[in-house]
């Protein structure tokens, strides 16, 4: 399963990318307004951090305009992946950039048929909001199975993105799931590592290797 990071904050992407394990970074309009900084500026910092692909979402709802302003964001950088609602008009902009060589991530998907629909518009990546599921009771996870089933029995090419994800649980559970991508908090990326049992394990071997008085170099 790929890692994507789910930021617009530079800062926390150059700490992500410096483990070498990150493949890709979605962002969102909150993601940019909590950032403070002007959209096309902090998409073209982010695309020279990385040649994998980061998604950048259209701010309006219409058609025409949701075409004009996915081949802006494309212009930036030829790794980013423009982000469209799933809306029927989100769709219709899905199909068009898809033939205009645009690599596209449909997003705010909550049922199965909304990732089927995307994946006949041709979508890149499709973007099951577990966290926001989970939010009303209802479970998050289930959507990831019902749309990894649906798209291998139809041979789908569109890749599965588990998106608002919350915590480590989600992240495991996602891979189990047959997730393509998790795109990750900062925060949870950070917790993914650590154990109390590695830390005390490695303590214990970095103390009886000390006591051999040996080195190996
Ligand atoms: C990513 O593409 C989504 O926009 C993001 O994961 C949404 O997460 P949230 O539900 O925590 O806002």
């Amino acid at each position: 399963m790929k890692i994507f990071i789910d930021t617009a904050e530079t800062d926390e992407l150059k700490a992500a990318f410096a483990t070498g394990l990150v493949d890709g970074v979605t962002t969102n309009p909150s993601l940019i307004a909590k950032s403070g900084r002007d959209f096309k500026e902090v998409i073209a910092a982010i695309c020279d951090m990385t040649d994998g692909p980061v998604s950048a979402e259209v701010a309006s709802t219409d058609y025409e305009t949701m075409v004009k302003e996915g081949k802006v964001l494309a212009d930036i950088a030829r790794n980013v992946v423009v982000k469209l609602p799933l809306t029927w008009d989100g769709l219709k902009t899905c199909q068009d950039l898809t033939e205009e060589g645009i690599r596209t991530n449909v997003t705010l998907c909550f049922t199965a048929n909304q990732a089927w629909l995307a994946a006949k518009a041709g979508a890149t990546y499709i973007s099951p909001f577990i966290g926001r599921l989970d939010d009303l009771g209802q479970d998050g996870m289930e959507l990831i199975a019902e749309i990894r089933a649906l798209y291998d029995m139809h041979d789908y090419e569109t890749e599965v993105l588990a998106a608002s994800i919350r915590g480590v649980s989600h992240v495991k559970d996602a891979a189990l799931m047959g997730a393509d991508v998790a795109t990750i908090p900062p925060k949870v990326f950070n917790a993914l590592l650590g154990h109390p049992l590695t830390d005390k394990g490695l303590a214990a071997f970095e103390k009886d290797w000390a006591s051999t008085g040996q080195s190996i170099l």
